[in-house]
């Protein structure tokens, strides 16, 4: 594992001299932000030597290195997600590079349904905590030494400056932040009434099908998490509330602009 992570942190090291302090994962409400940085170098994940390779309906994918907000960052302008089929040492590869190349803190952004009835589409929320229901974790396999311990504390994967520095943020843009419990799903179904009812019984504000094995495996690193959701759809298990890809995609564009309003802010006050 030390090995690929290190051709793939040296190829993109002979492509820009920018040490990123900072890795983000753009998902689905804030791509558009990949845009916003100045970039040094764009490198499409099929170049990067171990990255995962793309599926027949993935997009492909870039990593993205440059300045945002003043700070040198590292970007996935599009994830892998295990419904596709990747593995979990996969989904995961990319953070480890990113660490490699120097991130010692990360911002990760999703789509989730809303399971908090007081909650509405469109919302952001801060993750406060997770439950990995994904049926399985990205270390389970030999554990590398190099990179973490074997039994990995979660106690706090969501680091308590950051949180606050997020509610300040939002407060100081003016806007309406939810924080919660977000639950990680393999899908790619959506889930059923009863399946909602359950998740919400454990505790769970919203619910995804990303974020849980990158936060882990970032967390086994000790680098310092981030996490930003976007509410797309209220999935509350209560009355038949079809969710549809396309709705939401389209929520994630409506959201778009106030989400990267406030990961700017965010990305520029940052203690890194
Ligand atoms: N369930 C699971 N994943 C999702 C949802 C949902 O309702 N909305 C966006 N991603």
């Amino acid at each position: 594992m030390t090995l690929e992570i290190k051709q793939a942190s040296s190829f993109v090291r002979q492509r820009t001299k920018i040490k990123p302090k900072i890795a983000l994962i753009l998902g689905s409400g804030l791509g558009a932000l990949a845009y916003e940085i100045e970039a040094e170098a764009t490198l499409p994940y099929a170049e990067i030597p171990n990255f995962p390779p793309s599926t027949v309906e993935g997009h492909s994918g870039q990593l993205v290195v440059g300045r945002l907000e003043g700070k040198a960052v590292v970007a996935m302008a599009g994830r892998v997600h295990f419904y596709e089929g990747y593995t979990m040492q996969q989904v995961v590869f990319p953070i480890r590079v990113m660490h490699a190349l120097g991130a010692e803190a990360l911002i990760v952004s999703n789509a989730a349904g809303g399971i908090n009835r007081q909650w509405h589409r469109g919302d952001l929320m801060i993750i406060a905590d997770h439950i990995n229901f994904f049926g399985t974790n990205p270390l389970i396999g030999p554990n590398d030494p190099d990179l973490g311990p074997r039994f990995p504390d979660m106690s706090q994967p969501y680091d308590p400056e950051f949180i606050a520095l997020a509610e300040r943020s939002a407060e100081a843009d003016g806007a309406v932040i939810r924080k919660g419990v977000y639950v990680g799903v393999s899908g790619p179904s959506y889930e059923t009434l009863a399946e909602l009812r359950m998740l919400r019984g454990w505790g769970a504000d919203a619910v995804g099908m990303s974020t849980v094995p990158e936060v882990i495996a970032a967390r086994h690193l000790g680098m310092r998490v981030l996490g930003i959701t976007a509410i797309t759809d209220m999935a509350t298990g209560e009355q038949v509330q079809q969710v549809t890809h396309e709705e939401v995609i389209a929520v994630a564009k409506e959201v778009e602009p106030r989400f990267i309003k406030l990961v700017k802010r965010i990305v520029r006050e940052m203690n890194v």
